[in-house]
């Protein structure tokens, strides 16, 4: 069954319909400079295939990860942790190749830059970040929710001009495609699962609308 939804400017597609092709081509599908996101695991070393990479972010979050003490053995071992607690995750950064200067490609595609902070402050590699609030898990309760303080500063850098589309293929519940909603981005999500992609046709626009705490100019 094909299932489509518009939400103001975004259009959720779901997997099965799209996502082969778009996979196969999503290098193709680029503009040159168009940057690409991917949320790693620590332990991996994220290298680009097709694309460069550009640098990793670092999103500052305390989890519940590590920092315990001796399994069975806490009494007496008070003092010792067996793994630092994960306080970071990294995000890595690619771009489809420059063709020529990075200027000709912002005048000619409208991408190849990130979108500064502020006149003053550029973006940055370190984000400081928290899970996602109650209120946001109580909207979408994905077990990989990511809360939309960060996706905002995320998606907003990443079309320097708000010119462009945002593509999640992996939507789940539809953090990202919220948070290019509240920043008037277009945006595309995908999903494969049936139930993850009806959470996020609901959570979407409560997401998206959710205003505080968010840095100034993301609500
Ligand atoms: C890490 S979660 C994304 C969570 C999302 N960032 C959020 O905040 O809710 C990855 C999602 O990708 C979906 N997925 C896995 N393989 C997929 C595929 N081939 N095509 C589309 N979605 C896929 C999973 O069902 C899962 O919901």
């Amino acid at each position: 069954m094909s299932r489509k939804l518009r939400h103001n400017n975004s259009l959720l597609i779901d997997q099965a319909e799209l996502f082969p092709r778009i996979d196969r081509d999503l290098y193709r599908l680029f503009h040159c400079d168009a940057f690409e996101w991917l949320e790693a695991a620590k332990s991996c070393s994220i290298e680009a295939v097709v694309t460069e990479k550009r640098g990793e972010i670092m999103r500052l979050v305390q989890t519940l990860r590590g920092g315990d003490r001796p399994k069975n053995a806490e009494r007496g071992f008070e003092m010792v942790s067996v793994m630092p607690r994960s306080c970071w995750e990294p995000w890595g950064l690619f771009r489809k190749p420059c063709e020529g200067r990075v200027q000709d490609n912002l005048r000619k595609w409208r991408t190849g830059g990130l979108r500064r902070i502020s006149n003053e402050e550029p973006f940055k590699d370190v984000i400081e970040s928290s899970v996602a609030r109650n209120g946001e898990r109580a909207i979408a309760p994905h077990p990989s929710l990511k809360p939309q303080h960060f996706m905002r500063q995320i998606v907003r850098a990443s079309l320097p001009f708000g010119e462009g589309t945002i593509l999640d293929p992996f939507m789940g519940s539809g953090s990202t495609i919220a948070a290019a909603t509240a920043c008037g981005l277009r945006s595309i999500g995908l999903e494969s699962n049936d139930e993850y992609f009806d959470m996020a046709a609901r959570a979407i626009p409560l997401l998206a609308a959710s205003t505080r705490p968010y840095p100034k100019g993301l609500d």
